[in-house]
Formats: C-alpha cells, structure tokens, sequence
C-alpha cells in the first residue's frame, strides 16, 4: 500500500481558472460545516472549500474521467486505484489544472487500504462528502459450470465487497453531517444476464441490491445512493474484456468453440449501441452526487446508449 498527497496541505489556497462549474464550490455553515451549493452563481471562493469526493478506480476509463471532472467542478478528490502509478498521474493532472488531489494506491478488497482510504480523506480534507464506488474487474465471460473458485471469490470481492466495505467505512462520516451521496457504477450487466460472466453479472446485480437497501436505510439521514448502468464504454476494460465486442466474443470462440459463455451472449452483444466515451459516465455519476438530484435516491440510471432498453 502506498500512499502519495500533493497539493493537499491544510490552508493552501487553490486557484480558480474561470471554468468551474459552481456546483460543487462549498458554502460554510453557521457551524462552519462545509455543505454543497445548490445554486448555480458563479464564485471566487477557493476549491479547498469544496466537498471531499472519493472515487476508486480513478487512475483510469470511468473513475479517471469522473475525478477529472469532479476536480474542474471545485471538490477535493481522493483518486483510490490499485495502480500507483496512474494514480498519481491524475492526481498530478487534476493539480496541473489547479485542483486539489489526494492518490490512496491499494486493493480495495482489502479492509486496511478501504480504512486508509476513508482515513487519508478525513485526515487530509476533513470528512467525506461523496463516495464513487466505481473499480471493478471483468470476468472471462465464463458460465457457470465452468466459473472456478479464484475467478469467482476475485470478482465478487473486487466488485461487490469493496464496495461494501468502504461504503460501510465512509458511512459514519457523513451520518455525521447528516448528508451525503454515494454513487455505484454498477453495469449494463446488472441489469440482465445477457452482457457478461456469471460472476460479474452477478456481482453487478447485488451492486444494484446494495444501492437500492443504502437508498431506503439511509434516507432519512439525508444520505441518497445511485448507481450507473453503464453500456460499452470506450476504457481499458472495454478494449481488454474478452467479451467487449463481437469480435473478441468470435476470437475466443475460435479458440473454444463449445465455450458456453461467448457463445450463448454473443447475438446479444452485437446489439450494444454506440460505444460511449467515459466523460459521458462521469457526466452522469457527478450529476448524480450532486444537489442537482437531490431528490433522486435508489436510481439506476442506464448510461448505454438505449441497449436496456431493447
Ligand atoms: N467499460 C465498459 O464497457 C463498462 C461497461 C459497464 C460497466 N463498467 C464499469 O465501469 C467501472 C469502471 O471500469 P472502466 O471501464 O473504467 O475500466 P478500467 O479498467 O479502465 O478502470 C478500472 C480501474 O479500477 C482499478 N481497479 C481494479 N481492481 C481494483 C482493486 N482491487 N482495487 C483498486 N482499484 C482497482 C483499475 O486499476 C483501473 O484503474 C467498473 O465498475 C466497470 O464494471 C464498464
């Protein structure tokens, strides 16, 4: 576990370059809590005031995208990603641009890297305002039959039980504003069994599962979870994923022609749409953490471009 800070001593002042959306610029309470800004007023205040968003998997596809743009619109990020070396580039790039940005470099399946995590926020910015529950892994597409013990306790762990866990870490912080948002990037694949293997179309059905009990147990609390259901979306994942277009499903095909996975979602996948950019998920995952939905909680939005829709 490494742990990388720049730009994040308390009291530095960040400057603004004239593009920042405002909603995220933070206003002060009478108690001198930071809460979000709901208006759209353009203002001078500095982006250290802004709300601490975390988002895992940051250090590439998605997660980068959404901590790029989380940054431009005035939070405080900390970029969670097992890849150090990514990590601190987008933290570098969200500084270069004049924001503020923390890297926690680790397995997020592991209970010490989510605490420090959640620690290095609280430590650093001073609480936890939004959670991205964005790193995943894909599966080789495989059935279930043929789903070994490994590829199936790694997905789900990385997929599922990460995200619990540190959403179950973050919890306590924003219970203790009485507010706050947590966004899941579930899939396409969790909202049907025809994009993906057994294991990751399970696990991003229970990410929808774990969305929909944090919307109803928390609501009360002034705490809204979401999701995004993304469709083929252009990152590392997509170009890497066995599976991620109709052609890779006919290579492993030809490599083993009885392979039931492939095979059997094969006429599915070739019905995908128009390949999205990742901006287009962050568009959606910062729109969701932010007041602008503030009355929107226990939503999954499907960002694919009509293919749940067929
Ligand atoms: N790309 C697609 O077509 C697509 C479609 C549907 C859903 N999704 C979902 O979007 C999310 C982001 O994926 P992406 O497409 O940007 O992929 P990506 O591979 O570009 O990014 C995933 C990031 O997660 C990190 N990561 C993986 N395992 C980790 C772990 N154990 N601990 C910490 N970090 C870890 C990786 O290092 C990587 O930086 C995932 O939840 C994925 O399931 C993607």
């Amino acid at each position: 576990m490494e742990l990388t800070k720049i730009n994040a001593e308390p009291g530095d002042e960040i400057r603004t370059n004239g593009q920042i959306h405002p909603r995220f610029v933070a206003e002060r309470t009478d108690k001198g809590d930071r809460q979000m800004k709901g208006d759209r007023q353009m203002t001078d205040e500095p982006r250290y005031d802004g709300p601490v968003v975390i988002v895992t998997g940051a250090g590439s596809g998605i997660g980068k995208a959404a901590a790029l743009r989380f940054a431009r619109e005035g939070a405080r990020v900390v970029v969670a990603d097992l890849n150090a070396e990514t990590a601190r580039a987008v933290v570098e790039e969200i500084q270069a641009a004049g924001g503020t940005a923390v890297a926690v470099t680790g397995d997020l399946s592991d209970q010490a890297v989510v605490d420090q995590v959640v620690q290095t926020a609280v430590d650093t910015f001073g609480g936890v305002d939004v959670l991205v529950n964005n790193a995943a892994i894909a599966d080789r597409l495989t059935a279930a039959a043929d789903v070994s013990d490994a590829e199936w306790d790694r997905v789900i762990r990385v997929n599922l039980t990460a995200p619990f866990l540190l959403t179950r870490a973050a919890l306590p912080h924003m219970l203790a504003k009485g507010k706050g948002a947590i966004v899941n990037t579930a899939s396409r694949a969790g909202l049907g069994g025809s994009a993906g293997g057994t294991a990751y179309t399970v696990s991003k059905h229970a990410v929808i599962g774990l969305t929909r009990s944090l919307a109803v147990m928390y609501r009360d609390a002034g705490i809204r979870a979401n999701a995004i259901a993304p469709g083929a979306t252009a990152t590392n994942m997509y170009r890497d994923a066995p599976g991620s277009t109709t052609t890779n499903i006919a290579l492993i095909a030809e490599v083993d022609p009885t392979a039931r996975g492939p095979r059997t979602i094969s006429p599915y996948m070739s019905n995908t749409g128009r390949v999205a950019d990742a901006d287009e998920q962050a568009a959606v995952i910062v729109f969701l953490a932010s007041d602008d939905a503030s009355n929107i909680n226990g939503a999954i939005v499907p960002v694919d471009n009509g293919w749940s829709a067929i």
